[in-house]
């Protein structure tokens, strides 16, 4: 199928090469020329597992297409797929603005001779569907009002040209893991109120559906969820609310075993072995953040507000978050007393391991109230250690190599859970420590190994 996906974000260029992959022919669209010309000469603007390698071969077999021209994307496309930014506003709102001037752009460039389906691959606040067809409307309206400026009074109406229907297809990818979770979905949600739009991406992804790209072919095919626009707008702030929660309730979970000396990682174990439970998303650590969880959250907070009901437990489920975050300092403190002075060394610095994302990362609320409180510090981050990404952050020095890091420390804090950090010398970093100390933000380390290293290992609620 002839596919064009503007917005080469995360989302946009993950869905883009995919559906390149699968063998759909793909225009992809952005704004910025730089990332534009990037992607042309075959090199992916993010760091994500697996995705640089199918861009080039996707690239040369034909299929998979860069391109700043909007109209040119619109002409190819007769799925349009929308995946830009929808970032958080102060309040907590999502800011919808770039959704607007795309559905607006695709507007301007529709002509009724083909059936066209508009996707929402952004997670957009709920009722935009149908918000999102109106602003096409608009756009094809503004299109009319020129070219009947220009003399053409035979011009079709507005009406004529809306040969489209609008589509909700939330992803739920997880950055690091993002082409396999393509690959091998737990799910498909499509959410429209008309069938011969819900055809044609059920064609699309059929494919996908049969697992013919999957690790494992023998499975069931994939469930395909299809439901109105608004249920599977709400699926999406659901699902990101749940596992936020679910880490939250972990956490808090932990917080409490410190307290009673119980050790929350047998915990976890106990209660997951449920099936109701399940063991998923029940690591306890410095809590979670991230381009989705944070924003979603937020998101759906605030829209609960709009309609005059206060979400009570996805409050506490951010405030425990926001505690959460400050659990390192307090650990520290108990552990070093007086941080005016010391020097403290942070391992993993982007918000989980994989990424070279910083959005909402602990690491930062770390630093900033370490820097606070008078310490020096330091860090080591596979990714942002190598690749000079330590643009915009301060407050800290960034190291080259963990024993550098741990040189002159007086604690370090395993804040992403690197598998790297598995394999460290920790008996040669322990030496070169002024107090060999490890609080693991992760409960990831294996404390028996830290301790036989040298070190004095401190995890959160264990
Ligand atoms: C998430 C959702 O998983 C994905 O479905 C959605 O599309 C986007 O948001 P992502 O933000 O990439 O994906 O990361 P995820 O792996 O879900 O982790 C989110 C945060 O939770 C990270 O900061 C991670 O460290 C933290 N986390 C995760 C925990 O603290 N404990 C856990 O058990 C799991």
């Amino acid at each position: 199928m002839r596919v064009c996906v503007i917005g080469t974000g995360y989302v946009g260029l993950v869905t883009g090469v995919c559906l390149a992959h699968i063998g759909h022919h793909v225009i992809c669209v952005d704004n910025n020329e730089e990332k534009v010309k990037l992607m042309k000469s075959g090199q992916s603007p993010i760091y994500e597992p697996g995705l640089s390698e199918l861009m080039q071969s996707s690239a040369q077999s034909g299929r998979l297409e860069f391109t700043s021209d909007l109209a040119a994307g619109v002409k190819h496309g007769e799925i349009l797929f929308i995946a830009v930014g929808t970032p958080a506003l102060p309040t907590g709102e999502s800011d919808t603005r770039y959704v607007e001037a795309v559905a607006r752009g695709i507007g301007a460039h529709l002509d009724s001779s083909t059936y066209k389906v508009i996707v929402n691959k952004s997670t957009v606040p709920i009722g935009s569907g149908d918000w999102v067809r109106m602003i096409v409307l608009d756009g094809v309206a503004e299109r009319l009002k020129s070219l009947v400026t220009a003399g053409g009074s035979s011009e079709p109406t507005k009406e004529m040209m809306a040969n489209f229907d609008v589509v909700s297809n939330p992803e739920f990818l997880r950055e690091g893991s993002a082409v396999y979770d393509t690959f091998n979905p737990d799910r498909i949600v499509l959410g429209s109120n008309s069938q011969k739009a819900i055809a044609m991406m059920q064609e699309l992804y059929a494919p996908l559906v049969e697992r013919k790209f999957a690790q494992d072919q023998s499975l069931p095919p994939v469930p395909v969820v299809v439901t109105d626009l608004s249920s599977a707008e709400m699926i999406k702030y659901a699902a990101n609310a749940f596992l936020a929660t679910k880490i939250s309730f972990i956490n808090e979970v932990a917080n409490i075993c410190d307290r009673v000396g119980a050790d929350v990682t047998q915990v976890a174990k106990g209660i997951g072995l449920d099936s109701r439970i399940g063991d998923k998303f029940l690591q306890a650590g410095i809590g979670w953040g991230g381009s989705c969880f944070p924003k979603d959250v937020s998101a759906l907070i605030h829209t609960a507000e709009d309609y005059g009901y206060e979400a009570e437990l996805l409050k506490s489920a951010v405030n425990v978050n926001k505690r959460q975050r400050s659990i390192a300092i307090e650990k520290l403190q108990q552990e070093l007393k007086i941080l005016k002075g010391k020097t403290v060394g942070l391992l993993g610095l982007t918000f989980k391991p994989d990424t070279d994302d910083m959005r909402d990362a602990p690491a930062l609320i770390l630093i900033e109230q370490l820097n606070r409180l008078g310490a020096r510090v330091k860090a080591y981050d596979p990714i942002v250690s190598q690749s000079g990404l330590s643009h915009g952050l301060s407050g800290v020095i960034i190291e080259t190599n963990p024993e550098m890091l741990a040189d002159g420390c007086d604690a370090l804090v395993l804040v992403t859970d690197w598998q790297e950090f598995l394999k460290l010398n920790y008996e040669k970093m322990a030496k070169l420590m002024t107090n060999p100390v490890m609080i693991d933000g992760r409960n990831f380390l294996d404390r028996e190994a830290l301790e036989k290293a040298g070190f004095r290992y401190v995890g959160i609620g264990r």
